[in-house]
């Protein structure tokens, strides 16, 4: 298989993905999370992710949901 570019996207979220959920712990902290599991509470069936980073919206999921998740950066 040919080797692919890689975009400036990807090239940037592969350099911080290992501070990424360090570097968003305060917006986390400040209503961030919450944010998520009430958004992510409505959701039902099969969902596809995209652009899933490191997975911080995993766990706001309802446990009956099937996620997929994809990115563009394998960190
Ligand atoms: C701001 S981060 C958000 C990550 C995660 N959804 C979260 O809420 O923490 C954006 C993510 O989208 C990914 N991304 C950007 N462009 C993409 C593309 N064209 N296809 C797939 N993923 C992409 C990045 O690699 C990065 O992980």
């Amino acid at each position: 298989m040919r080797d692919v570019p890689r975009r400036p996207a990807t090239v940037a979220y592969d350099r911080v993905a290992a501070v990424y959920d360090w570097y968003t712990t305060p917006m986390e902290t400040l209503g961030g999370r919450q944010a998520r599991r009430r958004l992510f509470a409505r959701a039902r069936g099969r969902v596809l992710e995209l652009g899933v980073g490191t997975g911080l919206n995993l766990s706001a999921y309802p446990p009956a949901v099937a996620v997929t998740g994809v990115d563009i950066s394998a960190g």
